[in-house]
Formats: structure tokens, C-alpha cells, sequence
């Protein structure tokens, strides 16, 4: 069944569990994390970015919600839109059946320079206002994702800040966290607390602590009630890094968030954990591997479903390492 944000993330706090946001922009996707949820009885999020949005249609998304819904009944799935941009991009993906959107108000509209607090205050009130009224969830932004490691904005490829970040804005503040959610009224919020997004959040293997635990620490601490969540979550696996480059591919040496630190998180309140890039070089690492084994090969099939095989085992183990295994 589809299922609110709120509702999910209700039920994770009570049983100490996180969930994981998974990105997708095809069937493929969708349907390997279905199936990843299903074998370990697991609740999901299912999440669409704008970009998924242009590139796949939103009927087709609205289409293909409802199918895996129908595929797995018995399995509780929330439909979130994944920094939507402004208001009118949170209220068109209600339309098309998002049970959850992310009014990512930490940027301006061009998803590139950092907001102040009146802007971000009012765009996300004004969502979730609408959006409450309909029974849908919002999630908030505070602070601005980058590394701490060199204080650069974090994307690469076109979106997230831009240029150089101070330590502030890299590190959300418990006690704006507080005013925020009591002005919005938003039902989860990320923070920024030493994630960042894409493949190459840090240049050396993390030695202890990465995540700034005392920060989610405290804004758990004043905010029990407010899900916290955590963008730039994808692990980048060694190992994924290796197929894709054994195969012809051509990725520097990076590193992402351990699983351990995420589990630390999860026990400090975060509830929601966003990852994109690591199903992206799953697919990808397996579509490599087939098409330069079998040169000869041309049926999407044979590379997709060795693609999907490979999602599946990475979301399913990441539903059993947050403990949302055997929630559903
Ligand atoms: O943070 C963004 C997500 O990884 C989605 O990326 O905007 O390229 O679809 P996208
Ligand atoms: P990753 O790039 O670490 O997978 O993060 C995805 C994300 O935060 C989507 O909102
Ligand atoms: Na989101
Ligand atoms: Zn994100």
C-alpha cells in the first residue's frame, strides 16, 4: 500500500529503525527495489528527483507507482518527490500521486546558491501548509550540503551549491533546526551534518567518526518529534568501483559514507537515508561487465537483468543493515 512519509517515519522512530530513500528514474529501478523490499520484508521509500520527473514523464512515474503497488500489496511504500525546487514542483508532483515532497528550500530555485532564511522559511511554510491540508508529508532542507573535508559546494553535475561554503552553512544549527520546524511545521528534516552528494565525498578512506554525530545528536535531542534526514548517503562500495572500472570504466579512487556511521545516525534519530549513487554504479558495473564479456550481445534484457540483480542485493542489504527488515 502507499503510505505517507509521516506515517512511515512514525513508525520507525517507535521501533528504532531508518528507512532508505531510494532514487529511481526507470521500471528497472522500481522494480528492483520492490524487490529488495519484498524479500526482506521491508517498508520503502521510493523517491523521484525533478530530473527523474523530466525524464521519465510524471504519468509514467504516477503509471508505474501504482503498478508496484499493485505487484506487492502487502508491501508499504511512500512515493517522495526528491528536492523539489520550489512550490509549484512539490504541488504538480501531489498531483501525480506523490505521497511525500521535499520543499528543498536551503537553495534558490537554481538549485545552486545558498538561501537565506526568510526564503527558505517561506517556500517550505507555503508547502507544507498546502500539502497538509491534502494529507501529504513535507520534508525540509537546513544547511547546505558540501564537504567538510574541502568546504566546496558538492555538485559536480550541475546541481547543489555552488563555490565555497563556511563551516556554518556546512553544519545545520540546532537551534535554527528548532525555529525552523516550529515555523514550518515540516515533518522531516534534512541537515546538513558532513554528507555530501555524488560519488566523491571524500579523497581519503575515513578513518572514526565522519558524520558530525553531535550535531544530529542535539537537534534529535530538541526536536524528538521531527524526522531527521540524511542526503548523500550511498557508501560508494569498493567493490562497485572496481566492476565498473575492471570493466572499461575510468572512476577515480573515492569514498563514501560507511554503513557503520550510518547506523550511529539511525541510533541519534535519523529516520530517512537518501541513496542514489550507489544503485547507479550497481546497474552500471553489471551493464559493463555483460556488454564487454558478450561483446556480441544486444537484447536490452541480458545486461538490464544482471543490472537490476545487482540493485536488488544492494538495497536489500542496506534494509537489513538500517533495521528496516521485518517492518513491513
Ligand atoms: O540529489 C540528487 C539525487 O541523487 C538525484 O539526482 O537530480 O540527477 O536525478 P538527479
Ligand atoms: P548519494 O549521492 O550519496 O546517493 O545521495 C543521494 C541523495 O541525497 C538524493 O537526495
Ligand atoms: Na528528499
Ligand atoms: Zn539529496
Amino acid at each position: 500500500a502507499r503510505i505517507t512519509l509521516r506515517q512511515l517515519l512514525d513508525h520507525a522512530a517507535e521501533h528504532d529503525y531508518g528507512v532508505p530513500a531510494f532514487n529511481i528514474n526507470n521500471m528497472e529501478q522500481a522494480l528492483s527495489i520492490m524487490a529488495a523490499a519484498d524479500s526482506v520484508d521491508a517498508p520503502v521509500i521510493i523517491q523521484a528527483s525533478r530530473g527523474a520527473r523530466a525524464y521519465a514523464h510524471d504519468v509514467m512515474l504516477r503509471h508505474m507507482m501504482d503498478a508496484v503497488v499493485e505487484i506487492y500489496p502487502h508491501i508499504p511504500v511512500c512515493v517522495h518527490l526528491d528536492h523539489g525546487n520550489n512550490p509549484a514542483t512539490c504541488m504538480t508532483a501531489i498531483q501525480a500521486g506523490f505521497t511525500s515532497v521535499m520543499m528543498d528550500g536551503s537553495l534558490m530555485e537554481d538549485g545552486k546558491t545558498p538561501a537565506d532564511w526568510t526564503y527558505n522559511v517561506g517556500v517550505t511554510k507555503t508547502v507544507a501548509d498546502m500539502a497538509h491540508l491534502g494529507g501529504i508529508s513535507v520534508e525540509g532542507e537546513l544547511g547546505v550540503l558540501g564537504s567538510l573535508e574541502t568546504g566546496m559546494g558538492d555538485k559536480e553535475d550541475g546541481h547543489g551549491a555552488e563555490g565555497k561554503l563556511s563551516h556554518d552553512q556546512l553544519l545545520t544549527d540546532p537551534e535554527e533546526a528548532v525555529k525552523f520546524v516550529r515555523e514550518t511545521k515540516v515533518d522531516a528534516l534534512a541537515i546538513a551534518m558532513g554528507t555530501s552528494h555524488g560519488a566523491y565525498k571524500f579523497t581519503r578512506k575515513p578513518d572514526g567518526e565522519i558524520l558530525a554525530m553531535h550535531v544530529i545528536e542535539e537537534i534529535h535531542r530538541r526536536l524528538p518529534d521531527t524526522h531527521l534526514v540524511m542526503h548523500g548517503s550511498s557508501s560508494v562500495p569498493q567493490e562497485l568501483q572496481d566492476i565498473i572500472n575492471k570493466y572499461g570504466g575510468e572512476i577515480p579512487q573515492t569514498w563514501g559514507v560507511p554503513v557503520e556511521e550510518i547506523q550511529r545516525g539511525i541510533k541519534n534519530g535519523v529516520r530517512k537515508i537518501n541513496i542514489d549513487t550507489d544503485n547507479r554504479m550497481a546497474l552500471t558495473g553489471q551493464i559493463r561487465r555483460v556488454l564487454s564479456e558478450h561483446p556480441g550481445e544486444f537484447d536490452p534484457r541480458k545486461y538490464l537483468k544482471p543490472a537490476m540483480e545487482a540493485m536488488t542485493k544492494l538495497c536489500a542489504e542496506r534494509l537489513e543493515l538500517f533495521n528496516t527488515a521485518g517492518q513491513a
